[in-house]
């Protein structure tokens, strides 16, 4: 009984799943990890008995150490990988992991707004999950496709977690000075493809509400960079033939990265216990 899983990403939301797993590991068994390395040089011989561990203020061996695989050893093995890494991990690993016949759960929602890459997964025959990540009421918006008019998703961040190293330069100064003001100020308006190009793993929000809706170009994206935020917020306006729907979630950043939500983490390891058939299950 019970599914092995092995994550792919070990940072914030990595570390916190791994961690959240072990209280459940008469249900999910953590196999173990595909990083960086182990992905760029696939030689099982040079990966045996390599373990990682935490990082972070607690240090290296500060909790559980797992073991490094590589990839064809993880698709091989496990039932599902757990993508908490990036879009592009997603691009670069997700098609070889459905095609082999092994589930994927996907944080990094930004990548699947390329419709040829979402095809290519949703092919299978391993099956592709999105995860809920930082946000709810998705179960409502997915029953709601077909006859939402307008999402309007209004995301305050701090500006340290908008900035990441291939920003465009205007919305980079923007940011910067918003941060050097201490006053908040809209720094981007626009469509999910749009708000995807310049914040690829800062706005997946946006790309789970056109996903859930199943049209990206019903959402309209506003960021705001706001110095004084402590909590990220995300006000969601839905507007359709059966009513309209308002969400406001405000979620403390994850301490390991202020980009990522410590919802995340949490939502991903609801996820893989409901696959894992432990209940109770709202669907
Ligand atoms: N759906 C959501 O609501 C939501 C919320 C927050 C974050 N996310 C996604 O989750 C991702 C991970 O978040 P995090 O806070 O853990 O980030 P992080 O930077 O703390 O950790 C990411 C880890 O993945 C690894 N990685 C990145 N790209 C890789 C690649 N191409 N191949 C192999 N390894 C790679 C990094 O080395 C690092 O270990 C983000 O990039 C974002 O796309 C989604």
């Amino acid at each position: 009984m019970g599914i092995d899983v092995v994550l792919l990403g070990y940072g914030a939301i990595g570390q916190a799943v791994h961690r959240m797993l072990g209280a459940h590991d008469g249900e999910v068994r953590v196999l173990g990890v595909l990083d960086r390395a182990s992905l760029a040089d696939p030689d099982p011989a040079a990966l045996t008995a390599r373990t990682t561990g935490p990082t972070g203020p607690a240090g290296p061996g500060s909790g559980p150490r797992v073991p490094v695989l590589d990839l064809a050893t993880a698709i091989e093995r496990a039932d599902l990988v757990i993508e908490c890494a990036s879009p592009a991990a997603v691009r670069a690993h997700g098609p070889a992991i459905t095609s082999a016949g092994t589930d994927l759960l996907v944080a990094s929602l930004g990548a699947l707004a390329d419709g040829r890459l979402r095809a290519v997964l949703e092919a299978g025959p391993g099956r592709c999950h999105y995860s809920t990540g930082a946000i709810g009421g998705l179960d409502l918006i997915r029953a709601s496709a077909g006859t939402i008019n307008a999402i309007e998703l209004r995301t305050r961040k701090l500006p340290a977690a908008l900035l990441h190293p291939g920003l465009p330069g205007a919305l980079r100064s923007a940011i910067t000075r918003t941060a050097e003001s201490g006053t908040a100020a809209p720094v981007f308006s626009g469509s999910v493809a749009d708000a995807i190009r310049d914040f690829p793993s800062n706005i997946n929000v946006a790309a789970a509400l056109g996903l859930a809706a199943g049209d990206l170009d019903l959402v309209a994206v506003d960021i705001i960079a706001d110095p004084a935020a402590a909590m990220t917020r995300h006000e969601i306006t839905v507007r359709g033939e059966g009513g309209n729907y308002r969400f406001g979630i405000e979620n403390f950043p994850d301490p390991a990265n202020p980009a990522t939500s410590a919802l995340t983490a949490r939502s991903m390891v609801s996820g893989v216990l409901r696959l894992a058939g432990c209940g109770p299950h709202f669907i």
